[in-house]
């Protein structure tokens, strides 16, 4: 039987394949963040951590976890937050629930690129405040999504997801990736996509590459109509750039479901004009944070049984 310590509490069922195979589930009875003592501490005395993207497992809580744990689950498809080589040095193998959250995040992608175009924040802000004082014809003037060109930065499962939905709205997608998809659209240069799109969504994952891949420069070869959505990573963007592009006017809209340092949000994108800010709920829904915890609990599973999981990220001894 072995040990394995949820870091926070999870969808309930979640953590349903490790119990059913018997082994000891400690289960964190609040949802409180560990601090890294805590999780140093965890990773000390369990076989298996299930652990969320809240959670910075670097080299010194696997160093702690190395000769007893054997699997970090990560219950998100981004693992921006376990230090990978560390984990490979130590043995540690690294999952994550890929497959399962495109759809979810996708709609909620299309929620964002909707609701920034048409300035739903805004309108439903001064309706609440009471400041709405009757239809005007030139209200709340957004920008059309149908028939809009949109440009996917990735094009992985959930930027093939988001397409999907697109075409739905006889737009014209073009997607950004740095090898050749083969697939109609495919456009090799950041800088033209960024130029030519009504609405730019990004689907990259967090990496030295990726991080502010759209700052100043970027936001500046954008459309002034044009409309910002990000639900991959914070640290993607330049907050700071982009507060400052929304008060320019220098870009139209955002929506934005991630931050560079959640829980914080810029305080200039707090007040940025004609801004959509959701809290990180991309796969928020209880279908798809319930499948993500079971997937993740399954990948640990398998590694406990000295089986290969499909859903490592890190080589498999
Ligand atoms: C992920 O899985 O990486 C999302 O950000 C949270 O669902």
């Amino acid at each position: 039987m072995a040990r394995i310590t949820a870091t926070r509490r999870l969808p309930e069922g979640g953590l349903e394949p490790l119990r059913a195979a018997g082994h000891d589930v400690i289960e964190s009875d609040d949802d409180r963040v560990l601090s890294a003592a805590e999780l140093a501490d965890a990773a000390r005395n369990s076989d298996a951590l299930v652990c969320l993207l809240t959670d910075r497992i670097d080299r010194e809580v696997l160093q702690a976890g190395a000769g007893r744990l054997r699997v970090v689950a990560n219950v998100a498809v981004g693992y921006d937050n376990i230090d990978v080589a560390a984990a490979n040095e130590f043995g540690i193998i690294v999952c994550n629930t890929p497959g399962v959250l495109d759809e979810t995040t996708a709609d909620l992608a299309f929620l964002l690129i909707l609701a920034a175009s048409r300035l739903a924040h805004d309108a439903e802000d001064d309706l609440r405040k009471g400041r709405w004082d009757g239809w005007g014809i030139m209200q709340y003037l957004g920008r059309d999504v149908h028939g809009a060109t949109i440009g996917l930065v990735g094009y992985g499962r959930i930027g093939q997801a988001v397409a999907r939905r697109a075409r739905g709205f006889d737009m014209n997608v073009l997607h950004h990736t740095r090898n050749d998809t083969g697939i109609p659209g495919w456009e090799s240069n950041l800088d033209r996509l960024l130029e030519s799109s009504d609405i730019v969504s990004l689907h990259v994952p967090l990496s030295d590459t990726t991080r502010h891949l759209i700052g100043a420069r970027e936001l500046s070869l954008m459309k002034p109509t044009a409309v910002l959505v990000n639900t991959a990573r914070g640290p993607v963007v330049d907050e700071e750039a982009l507060a400052i592009a929304l008060e320019n006017e220098t870009v139209f809209a955002a929506g934005i479901d991630v931050f560079e340092r959640e829980p914080r949000v810029h305080p200039r994108l707090l007040t940025a004009p004609r801004t959509v800010l959701l809290p990180h709920i991309g796969s928020g829904s209880i279908e798809t944070r319930t499948r993500m915890a079971v997937v993740a609990s399954e990948g640990a599973l398998a590694v406990l049984a000295g089986e290969s999981p499909t859903n490592a990220v890190t080589r498999v001894p």
